[in-house]
């Protein structure tokens, strides 16, 4: 009875493995039949695990505060990545003293250890860019001999942040067959990035664009990338083995990689003209889903999307990108029109890969996907500390036990 109300509650997940028979046999199992179905949360959806002061979501509003200020008031205020990584680092905006200091920190990371560089350089060129940064993550989490403390200490999280844009950087490189190189300081931290990857000095408008690009993804309350971190963070593991754990989460097609995804599925679609004839073959048939659609959180238009849009549709005037855009303006009004009554709308990924694509970034394997944690990794090192801060203990849940009642094992004779 309890497990048939279960397979109702459940009828929307496609668990694996049919594992929605066994939930349903085991109802005539008296080992487990008496278990509660309320103990399971599969997904963990409105579970709260901390409490934050980084970041609201109003999903049913479609809204985005960053410590308190809307996502659109910050991207129009100007602000660089810097000054908002700054303020989920320390809890406040800078003054210039404070930004100048904090520069610094960040600076001291892009001169990565020698061997975090070589870490990345064994690797085959065709590597998942993610998969690099991953590499060059656990090469300084195996020489890390950080202690949390209870005492509040940015600065270090700071030269991560410096140490991050560093091995994106050379992690990109080396999936565009170049030899490494790490960033110099220029003042801006978005600037120092696109210099050192591209060998050449961007336009202003295209680092405004990357500056925007790290604001919105910087960070989103705590998505499976950033619980993922948070379950390392509360064992009080290093903070660069928290980001490790958080890279490989980011990495599926269900959250950072939608990117990818995002990327393959305008390449397939291909023209703007083809998108209505793509979406039902693919989506309404139930074949795929619509990559970057549908959000756990929002049931609303994700603000974030609607940002990236406004920045491919300045960046993206013409030739291919332009092609890429508006292939992805006709996807997007086949999709709502099916699937918002729903509430399933675009979500950040959709428009980011044509921003990411207008800035020059090479469409290698994982390589939007890396652009992404570059920006989130503030965001993750903010809630690790908050975590910490509020004394969060070891994130350790309990599995339902469905197996087999008890049955015994005769010896061997
Ligand atoms: N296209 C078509 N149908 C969808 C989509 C989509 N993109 N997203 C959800 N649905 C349907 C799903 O098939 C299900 O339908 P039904 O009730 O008929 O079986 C219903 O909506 C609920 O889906 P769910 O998987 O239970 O919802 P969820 O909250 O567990 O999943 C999600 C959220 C983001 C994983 C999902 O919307 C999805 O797979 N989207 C595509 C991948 C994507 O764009 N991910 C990026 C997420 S946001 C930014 C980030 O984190 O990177």
């Amino acid at each position: 009875m309890v497990f048939n109300f279960l397979a109702i509650r459940f009828k929307n997940i496609h668990l694996p493995f049919g594992i929605m028979d066994t939930i349903c046999k085991a109802s005539e199992d008296p080992a487990t039949a008496y278990l509660p179905d309320s103990r399971l949360s599969l997904g963990l959806e409105d579970v709260y695990i901390k409490p934050t002061r980084l970041t609201y979501i109003d999903g049913e509003r479609g809204e985005l505060r960053y410590l308190g200020y809307r996502i659109e008031d910050i991207i129009s205020s100007g602000a660089s990545a810097e000054v908002i990584q700054y303020a989920f680092l320390y809890g406040k905006l800078p003054d210039d003293s404070e930004l100048a200091r904090f520069r610094a920190l960040v600076e001291k990371g892009y001169e990565l250890p020698d061997y975090v560089v070589s870490s990345v350089a064994a690797l085959p060129r065709s590597s998942d860019v993610v998969g690099m940064q991953a590499v060059a993550m656990a090469s300084l989490a195996a020489g890390s001999d950080f202690q949390w403390r209870k005492i509040h200490m940015p600065d270090t999280f700071a030269t991560m942040l410096g140490q991050m844009a560093a091995i994106t950087v050379i992690a990109l490189r080396h999936a565009m067959g170049k030899e490494p190189k790490l960033p110099s300081p220029t003042a801006s931290y978005a600037r120092s990035f696109l210099v050192a990857l591209q060998d050449k000095e961007p336009s202003d408008e295209k680092v405004r664009a990357l500056d925007q690009a790290i604001i919105l993804y910087l960070d989103h309350e705590v998505p499976a990338s950033t619980t993922a971190g948070l379950v390392t963070v509360s064992t009080l593991a290093d903070p660069y083995s928290a980001v490790l754990s958080a890279l490989a989460a980011l990495r599926g097609p269900l959250h950072g990689g939608a990117t990818e995804g995002v990327m393959a599925q305008l390449n397939e679609v291909g023209e703007p003209q083809a998108a209505k004839e793509w979406f039902e073959k693919n989506v309404a048939s139930g074949k795929k889903r619509l990559m970057g659609f549908g959000h756990r959180v929002y049931k609303a238009y994700d603000p974030r999307a609607l940002i990236f849009k406004s920045i491919a549709m300045k960046l993206a005037s013409e030739g291919q990108l332009h092609k890429m855009l508006t292939t992805a303006l006709a996807l997007e009004q086949v999709g709502l029109k099916s699937l918002a009554v729903k509430g399933i709308y675009p979500n950040a990924d959709f428009y980011s890969p044509i921003v990411y694509a207008s800035l020059g970034i090479p469409y290698a394997k994982g390589a939007y996907t890396a652009m992404f944690a570059l920006s989130r990794t503030a965001g993750w090192l903010a809630h690790f500390e908050e975590y910490v801060q509020m004394g969060g203990r070891i994130i350790r849940p309990r599995a339902l036990y469905i197996g087999p009642a008890p049955r015994t094992l005769a010896p061997k004779t």
